[in-house]
């Protein structure tokens, strides 16, 4: 007999997606150029040569798009705000068509149902600011918390759940520290500046939208991972030790109120050379404002194995693991081990998997469909992961999947489909993928069975 999994009454199912990925029309009713339009347009930075310029075109067929989620039977949708369609300048001079487009949107999705949660830093820097500094210029966070306030003024009556920023770690080291991703800077001292600015306007503009948006709920989503040694030896603890502090800790510890770790610290000046000499007396107070979640975006785990030489520890393959077109680990029960760790090592009183999903090879068959069996599989697993951790006293409250539709994935362009939506770009037509049609049942029912 398979089991009947069923989740708490008020849980709330959905999708996620961001705006440089999906929206395209990047110069148009007045935006201003972002580091990602910079960036993409520079060749050599993406894998297919590609760019956002166009990508799902959901810039002039939203509401398309919204019939669709509505059609799936969609709760929740959580979308970015494009800082340069608001702030061309990054700041000064608003933008009334940018904010017309998000207001238009809002008020789409309340219409059909459902829920908007809207994350207002997903990556889209205003070139203007990174011309003046970027994130490793304090003055960027400042910036951010007038932008916080334009947006929350004009969405807060509607809308209630706030993102400030998706994934710092991302945002700061691939873009600042590898130069993988936006704006191409590769220089560890201003990456950790960069992180540090983040977090710091994440902090300030917590009561902002507060006083902006009456009912409304704040968090941050960080990127999350369950990191575990790959032997029981001294060498590999102490490597995953680090690796959970750099990837997990830097950002949880002092938003949680218990500070820089200080091994994080030391492993960072040690590694890196970084100074910390970017954090002012009171920031630290600052970053830790009280919030009323956590978002979690999770996809894999991280096995970790003692470096040779000093530099980064090395995430191990595991034999007869499955991994996804990314090269990610599928891992749903370091899922169930995260979120159990986050209640009880943080006591969070709240929280939204603000994204899981997987990037596999879809093709459109015959018949018309697209049958991704595996994404099915995935989803499914994970769900039941979080299914047990709720079992378990975590307080977890909604799951987006990632993604709505398949978009542009950064610095893969578009050769990575993480869409429950399959996208065709050139004729720009949407086809719900079998784990789309799956998940509509899920919602309708709010479980399965296993
Ligand atoms: C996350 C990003 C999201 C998407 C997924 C695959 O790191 O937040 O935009 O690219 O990975």
């Amino acid at each position: 007999m398979p089991e009947r999994i069923t989740f708490p009454q008020d849980f709330l199912w959905g999708a996620a997606t961001s705006s440089y990925q999906i929206e395209g029309a990047w110069n148009e009713d007045g935006k201003g150029e972002s580091i990602w339009d910079r960036f993409t347009h520079t060749p050599g930075k993406i894998i297919d040569g590609s760019t956002g310029d166009v990508a799902c075109d959901h810039y002039h067929r939203w509401e398309d798009d919204l019939d669709l989620m509505q059609a799936m039977g969609m709760q929740a949708y959580r979308f970015s705000i494009a800082w340069p369609r608001i702030l061309p300048q990054g700041r000064g001079q608003v933008n009334q068509a940018g904010l017309d487009f998000y207001d238009r949107l809002v008020d789409g999705l309340l219409a059909r149902g459902i829920a908007p949660f809207v994350t207002l830093y997903h990556w889209d820097l205003p070139q203007a600011l990174e011309d003046a500094g970027g994130w490793p210029a304090r003055a960027t966070a400042e910036a951010f918390v007038a932008y916080a306030d334009a947006v929350s003024a004009r969405l807060g009556d509607r809308v209630t759940r706030w993102i400030t920023h998706n994934e710092p770690w991302v945002a700061a080291f691939l873009g600042y520290g590898m130069g993988v991703h936006a704006p191409g800077v590769q220089d560890f001292q201003k990456a950790a500046a960069a992180a540090h600015h983040i977090l710091l306007s994440h902090g300030w503009a917590a009561p902002v939208i507060r006083a902006n948006s009456a009912d409304a709920q704040v968090g941050i989503t960080l990127n999350l991972y369950d990191v575990a040694p790959a032997s029981p030896s001294p060498q590999d603890y102490r490597a995953a030790r680090e690796l959970d502090g750099f990837l997990n800790r830097w950002f949880l510890d002092p938003i949680y109120g218990r500070h820089y770790p200080q091994d994080v610290t030391a492993w960072f000046e040690r590694v890196h050379g970084v100074q910390m000499n970017f954090v002012a007396a009171d920031d630290v107070n600052s970053i830790a404002a009280p919030i009323d979640f956590l978002g979690v975006n999770y996809y894999t785990r991280h096995v970790v194995r003692a470096p040779d030489e000093d530099n980064a520890p090395r995430t191990i393959h595991t034999e007869d693991s499955e991994f996804t077109e990314m090269g990610w680990e599928v891992a749903p029960r370091s899922l169930f081990r995260l979120l159990n760790r986050l209640h009880f090592e943080y006591h969070i009183p709240s929280i939204y998997i603000t994204e899981n999903g997987a990037a596999f090879s879809d093709i459109v068959s015959e018949d018309g469909r697209v049958h991704d069996r595996r994404r099915l599989a995935y989803l499914k697993a994970h769900f039941k992961a979080a299914h047990d951790a709720i079992q378990c006293g975590v307080p977890l409250n909604g799951y987006f999947v990632w993604s709505l539709m398949d978009n542009f994935e950064w610095a893969f362009g578009y050769t990575k489909r993480f869409g429950i939506i399959y996208v065709d770009f050139d004729a720009q037509q949407r086809i719900i993928k079998d784990s789309g049609r799956w998940y509509r049942e899920v919602i309708a029912r709010n479980g399965f069975d296993d």
